[in-house]
């Protein structure tokens, strides 16, 4: 390793500050690494050139491709497929009953990395639930990384992306293959409103939803974050809403605004009764 460590403390504290993501001492190779990917693409000599360039300043632009470069966006096509069970036979039929025409269902996938999850659900609506009328659900998605937003809006996933979790049957009927990658149907990318928010200092509110999927990001951040993300989210989250978090995280140091309700195979949170109407 090369890079001075104050160098990579300086990362690991921007990081932290402005994304919420813990990296550990024990992190200075991810670092290390994640970085030399970035100097060579943007010509830099050294990882310790990009970052004296960031430390200078200028117009941040540099330490936001620092940060997008230190988070981790796995991800893939109806992940853990519990939770997608869930929406298809209990969650989505009970909203469409609880709501009027007139109010749209609208589903939030937060940290929605490079489009996957959300692209799920909308799949899902067009299999199951194929007489809705456009607008009847509205699916938003958004990260922090404003490079996988835009691969996100994009809709087009490589070979290996596609081999994870998707089915031959809906590969079939709505991606298109283009050169070495596959471009997801229009009308179900029509579906999908993505767009950069960070959870930990958005600029501005929430979007109002019915069900959120906040799945796999709580885990870089810290007890603290944590409990200030799922807070702000249950603000954001309709009364009788429905919030789901990855397999590794709970609600536990928030269970004054949440409890968790089994549905099928999977666990899912909803506002507390008692603080509805905060
Ligand atoms: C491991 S991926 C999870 C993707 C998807 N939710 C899933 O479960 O498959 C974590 C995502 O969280 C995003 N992220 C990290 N910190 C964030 C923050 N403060 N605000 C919004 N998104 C964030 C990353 O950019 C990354 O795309």
């Amino acid at each position: 390793m090369s890079t001075s460590p104050a160098a990579l403390d300086y990362v690991r504290e921007l990081v932290y500050r402005r994304a919420g993501i813990v990296l550990g001492a024990d992190k200075y190779y991810l670092i290390e690494a994640r970085l030399s990917t970035l100097a060579r693409e943007l010509n830099f000599p050294t990882v310790e050139e990009v970052i004296k360039g960031a430390r200078s300043g200028g117009s941040g632009a540099l330490n936001q491709k620092i940060v997008e470069a230190l988070t981790t966006n796995e991800t893939t096509f109806f992940r853990d497929l519990h939770p997608f069970d869930a929406l298809r036979d209990h969650v989505i039929p009970a909203l469409l009953a609880a709501r009027s025409p007139a109010h749209p269902i609208r589903i939030w996938s937060a940290a929605c990395s490079t489009g996957q999850e959300a692209y799920s659900i909308a799949m899902l609506l067009r299999e199951h639930f194929p007489g809705l009328p456009n607008g009847r659900v509205k699916i938003f998605g958004t990260d922090l990384a404003e490079s996988v937003v835009a691969r996100a809006r994009a809709g087009r996933f490589r070979q290996l992306e596609i081999n994870r979790g998707l089915p031959a049957a809906l590969l079939v009927k709505y991606f298109v293959r283009d050169g070495a990658e596959w471009t997801l149907d229009a009308s179900i990318r029509s579906m999908v409103e993505f767009k950069p928010s960070n959870l930990v200092a958005p600029t501005e509110p929430f979007p109002h939803a019915d069900i959120v999927l906040l799945r796999n990001v709580l885990i870089y951040f810290d007890e603290e974050t944590r409990s200030a993300v799922l807070r702000r989210v249950r603000t954001a989250l309709a009364p009788d809403g429905y919030l789901f978090l990855g397999c590794a995280e709970t609600t536990t140091r928030v269970q004054d605004v949440f409890e968790h309700v089994h549905i099928g195979n999977t666990t899912c949170h909803r506002p507390r009764p008692s603080a509805r109407g905060q």
